[in-house]
């Protein structure tokens, strides 16, 4: 057939598009209205009205098996992503015309990546390579992939980009830096009395800072390789990686980083330091990174937020020898595992266990989402470490901790009540993050998948016992729902990421 082998990344696009819009609809659209029934093989559900139908497997990841379909006077047709759009604007109150935008835009985006990674190379270091490996990103957000304006594909992780960053000359009377910035200044050279910014490109281009007097152009400076958040990159050289402002909306936020969270990165630091050794005095596998400086300019809050930089540890300076970092949203599209219980005992041990210990005995809130984890394989392929990263998601417990004496911006912005808290964990470590690689581990086997998780629920019952069965780890053990988090709901809404809710579904622990 002529135009096949062109027409196979609009066409994956378009399967993988429908699929995560459709995976919203199960959990948000119709799952909260009762409109969701099992009829093995398939899965049924009520989208406006309209009787929808899907080969399923994976338990609550919703993996599809074959086109989904939607009934139309009488018969079973293929569903598209325009029909399904359509369903969800009939179904939702108000009104967003933005919604099909960002929908097109992510199915466009996912295509250009397909078609870009035919012709490049990944990156030679396994962590680089699985942290470009999310070409479809976000299974469970109605536009996981679209990236505002012209000229993404340059910068794009998914298609093997790299870039020199731009360095800027900060005039030292308005710099603006905290904490262990030697990295940075380590990248080039400033005339005197001037000292190294490094910029992201594409954000220099959105923000167009008056550069001369205040603000030097210094020119290219050393290339690096952006990561799976596309606004992090790592910098081979200097062995570190960078966290830039990206005034562009990926999945829920606009990706600045707010004065109160650069200066909140650098508080976190210190604090949890000791509290990362008590930990992994308890559970010798958990590493984090610190993010232990940022710099920026003092130039007004939107240069000073839109240049703002946070520096942050390597995972290979945290792991130990002979074991390599994997991010854990890559391996939840493809697990290398021989002995699938072994393998996830271990997944689960390293990367669960240190999580309930912080939450629970340091009132610390982690954010272990699949793309915040990375997993330390052993020669073996055996996860041996749980690396945790992204202080910006890391949030501190109210009441358990003194914050006496800091901004009450950067106390504010790093607190969390308990309860939030603890939603907060249970969404990313179970449904965001471990129901995708149960998943991914058991394949098609339903069998597999329950053993899975009466392992997971062995463990994390065992760890209750130790902690003195908390009450809300006991009502999680005892089959309470899990808060799925409603990605449709809050971009239908338009609303910020924090304001972001929560839907029930169900617990495979039960
Ligand atoms: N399963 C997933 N859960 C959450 N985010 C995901 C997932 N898969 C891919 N992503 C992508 O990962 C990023 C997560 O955003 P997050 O706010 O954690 O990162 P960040 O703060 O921008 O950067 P970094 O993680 O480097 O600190 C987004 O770009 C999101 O689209
Ligand atoms: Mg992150």
């Amino acid at each position: 057939m002529p135009g096949l082998a062109i027409d196979a990344p609009s066409g994956l696009a378009e399967e993988a598009t429908l699929a995560a819009l459709l995976r919203c609809c199960v959990r948000e659209v119709a799952g909260p209205r009762g409109l969701v029934w099992p009829a093995p093989p398939y899965l049924l559900l009520r989208v406006a009205g309209v009787l929808l139908r899907a080969r399923t497997h994976g338990g609550a990841a919703l993996r599809f098996d074959g086109p989904p379909e939607r009934l139309r006077a009488g018969a079973w047709q293929p569903l598209s992503t325009d029909e399904l759009v359509g369903l969800v604007e009939a179904e939702l109150q108000g009104h967003n015309g933005e919604f099909a935008g960002q929908v097109a835009a992510s199915r466009d985006a996912v295509a250009a990546i397909l078609a870009a990674r035919a012709g490049a190379v990944p990156p030679a270091d396994p962590w680089l390579a699985s942290e470009q490996a999310l070409v479809y990103g976000h299974p469970f957000h109605p536009s996981p992939k679209a990236r505002g304006g012209d000229g993404w594909l340059r910068y794009a992780p998914e298609a093997h980009a790299e870039f020199p960053v731009r360095l800027l000359g900060v005039r030292e009377d308005v710099l603006a830096e905290e904490g262990d910035v030697a990295a940075l200044d380590a990248m080039g050279r400033a005339p005197a009395g001037y000292r190294v910014l490094p910029a992201h490109p594409w954000q220099l281009d959105l923000l167009r800072p008056v550069l001369g007097g205040e603000l030097l152009d210094l020119g290219p400076g050393p290339v690096v390789v952006p990561t799976s958040s596309v606004r992090t990159v790592y910098a081979p050289a200097a062995e570190v990686c960078l966290k830039f402002s990206l005034d562009v909306r990926i999945t829920n936020c606009v990706r600045k980083n707010a004065w109160y969270e650069l200066a909140g990165a650098v508080e976190l630091t210190g604090r949890l330091t000791p509290v990362f050794e008590k930990v992994a005095a308890e559970h010798p596998a958990t590493r984090w990174l610190p993010e232990p400086g940022h710099r920026s300019a003092a130039l007004g809050t939107r240069l000073h937020e839109g240049l703002g930089v946070i520096v942050r540890q390597s995972p290979w300076a945290v792991c130990d020898p002979g074991v390599t970092p994997v991010l854990a949203a890559a391996l939840a599209l493809d697990a290398p595992a021989h002995d699938p219980l072994a393998w996830w005992r271990a997944y689960v041990t390293v990367v669960a266990l240190p999580v309930l210990e912080l939450y629970f005995t340091h009132g610390v809130v982690l954010e272990p989402h699949l793309q915040n984890v990375l997993v330390g394989l052993d020669a073996s392929g055996t996860p041996a470490q749980a690396v945790f990263r992204d202080l910006e998601g890391t949030k501190l417990v109210t009441g358990r901790h003194d914050l006496g004496g800091l901004h009450p911006e950067v106390a504010r912005a790093l607190s969390y009540d308990a309860e939030r808290g603890w939603a907060r964990v249970v969404y990313c470590l179970l449904v965001n993050h471990l129901t995708e690689i149960a998943a991914t581990v058991a394949g098609e086997d339903d069998g597999l998948l329950r053993e899975l998780w009466r392992i997971a629920r062995d463990l994390l019952a065992r760890q209750a016992a130790g902690l003195g069965w908390p009450l809300p780890l006991s009502d999680l053990l005892a089959g309470a729902p899990l808060p799925a988090k409603a990605n449709l709901g809050v971009r239908w809404a338009r609303a910020a990421d924090r304001a972001a809710g929560y839907v029930p579904i169900a617990n495979p622990l039960a």
